[in-house]
């Protein structure tokens, strides 16, 4: 057990570097958590404008669940889901930040491409899917994680999709005021400001 513990911890203090306000601070940008959504996200952070920057969020931050799975993998199976679950968890309470963190769309993507490539891949397809038909970066990644663990399940990894599912879950609970938007009309588009 006390693997596991390590594994779990291991992954928070990867998982909590909030790479999204590091970089636009780094690039003179100011404090991304005072500008449209206020998240820490690559969506938000695409919302200064700078293109470069969103996407080198979204690279770290799902690298930053990747490279949790891969090492703790290294001691078992078990080990990386729970180095996987503390990334996904540090970047949602990273302590550095008061426990005042993202909503984990990327680090969830990042956590499962070290488990499985097939799972990164159907994430990968319904995302771009969604998000090209709807413009929507919250409802496509919503719908991702619907998709995801049903994916897992079906391609025999019961264990990997129960964890992802408590993922989803929580990303769901994370999205509420996205979800109150998208019911309303008022959630902003990909490429919009707001
Ligand atoms: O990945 C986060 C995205 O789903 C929503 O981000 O900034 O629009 O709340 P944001």
């Amino acid at each position: 057990l006390h693997v596991l513990v390590a594994a779990a911890v291991f992954g928070y203090l990867l998982g909590s570097i909030p790479f999204g306000l590091l970089l636009t601070r780094a690039a003179g940008l100011g404090d991304v958590r005072k500008i449209g959504s206020g998240n820490i996200g690559a969506t938000n952070v695409l919302r200064t404008g700078n293109k470069k920057l969103a996407a080198a969020t979204l690279l770290l931050d799902a690298l930053k669940g990747t490279v949790a799975v891969v090492i703790a993998a290294r001691w078992s199976h078990d080990a990386a889901l729970a180095a996987g679950l503390g990334a996904f968890i540090g970047h949602l309470y990273p302590i550095w930040l008061g426990f005042k963190g993202g909503k984990g769309v990327a680090t969830y993507l990042g956590v499962l491409f070290g488990l499985s490539g097939l799972g990164a891949l159907a994430f990968a397809v319904t995302w771009l899917l969604i998000a090209f038909v709807s413009r929507y970066s919250s409802l496509a990644a919503l719908t991702a994680a619907v998709v995801v663990p049903i994916a897992l399940y079906m391609t025999d990894m019961p264990k990997a999709a129960g964890l992802l599912a408590l993922m989803s879950v929580i990303v769901f609970i994370r999205h509420r005021a996205n979800i109150s938007r998208l019911l309303a009309g008022t959630e902003s588009r990909i490429g919009s400001k707001g």
